[in-house]
């Protein structure tokens, strides 16, 4: 865990950084899950086959857990796609299934239609992480290394939401395990998990696409606040974690860094806020962290970046005020 920012009245800011799992993100997790539940429910036996729908993380999870145990995997994936997610896929030996993805979103509903053919026609195993409880169960651990990490409760998680396996599955056997936290996920704008309006977004792995049919492993019930964020907050605010920390993070952290940034001095003291990093900006050093990539998509903003500076200046000053504060005091 990373201590990103921190507040004048004893608050903090923590980054749980999934980035060093093998693979380099948290969905290794759950792919490691759904295949041995598959296993001892016999939907998967010696030498078979996986085929599954996936943006890259859960692929090049489901990838070492085929190299591990013996298993042939077929990722269907479109170029929306960060290109070293599918490069990685292509170098571990994964068969990689393309469909067109129309201009600029995810093919999630296409994705899903030519997996369950493939699935269908040769018998293969479809995890189908939309609606797999072993998703969200992949995370009990997850939420067990924070309160032992942490030492103490936990007051607001933050996460991005995409199948809802991440967020859904900590936050249940966090509360299981006594803990009051808040949760918040997070979507990108254009998503319609939590309601809004579909439309165009670059972040990849979270959020559903208009005409998507969100999956049951999304438990509203387990989310207290649905917030969305625009590619170019989300970006941004990678970009300026990675030049004050050295630290790089995916898009869909940086989304969720963004949220917890803006709330973090809304919230009362001396409250300890984690924001759940699902992958590595080293898989995005050709998008996210590439100005002309980011300037082909007007989304290279340089007003929200000097915003954020700001943000950080300011935390960092109110640490300062604060200890300014109480030695005015004790000298009085
Ligand atoms: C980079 C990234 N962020 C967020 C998510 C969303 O996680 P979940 O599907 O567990 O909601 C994913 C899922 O693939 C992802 O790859």
């Amino acid at each position: 865990m990373f201590e990103l920012a921190r507040t004048g009245s004893g608050s903090r800011l923590l980054l749980k950084l999934e980035q060093y799992n093998p693979t380099g993100s948290c969905k290794v997790r759950m792919a490691r899950e759904m295949i041995l539940a598959a296993e001892r429910e016999g939907k998967l036996r010696p030498g078979g086959h996986i085929v599954e729908p996936t943006s890259g993380n859960t692929g090049t999870g489901l990838a070492l857990m085929a190299i591990e145990r013996g298993y042939r995997f077929t990722a269907v994936v479109d170029d929306h796609a960060s290109r070293d997610k599918l490069r990685a896929m292509r170098a571990m030996g994964v068969d990689l299934v393309f469909v067109e993805s129309k201009g600029e979103g995810p093919s999630t509903l296409e994705r899903r239609r030519v997996a369950g053919e493939i699935a269908r026609a040769s018998g293969a195993f479809w995890p189908d992480q939309h609606h797999n409880p072993n998703n969200n169960l992949g995370y009990v651990g997850l939420a067990a290394e924070l309160l032992r990490d942490l030492g103490t409760d936990i007051d607001y998680l933050v996460g991005a939401v995409g199948t809802g396996g991440t967020v859904c599955g900590t936050i249940k056997e966090l509360r299981r395990l006594g803990s009051r936290v808040t949760s918040i996920g997070v979507e990108p704008t254009g998503s319609i998990i939590f309601g809004g309006p579909p439309g165009k977004y670059w972040q990849t792995g979270s959020g559903a696409p208009g005409g998507f049919t969100v999956g049951s492993n999304v438990d509203h019930s387990l989310i207290d606040e649905g917030v969305t964020v625009d590619d170019i907050d989300a970006f941004t605010a990678a970009r300026i974690v990675a030049r004050r920390t050295g630290i790089l993070v995916g898009g869909t952290a940086g989304a969720a860094i963004h949220v917890a940034l803006k709330q973090l001095a809304l919230i009362e003291p001396n409250s300890t806020m984690v924001v759940l990093v699902c992958d590595a900006g080293e898989k995005y050093l050709d998008s996210i962290y590439n100005d002309d990539w980011l300037r082909e998509r007007h989304l290279l903003n340089e007003a929200a970046h000097q915003r954020l500076h700001r943000l950080f200046d300011a935390y960092r000053d109110s640490v300062q005020l604060a200890s300014q504060a109480k030695a005015a005091v004790f000298a009085q």
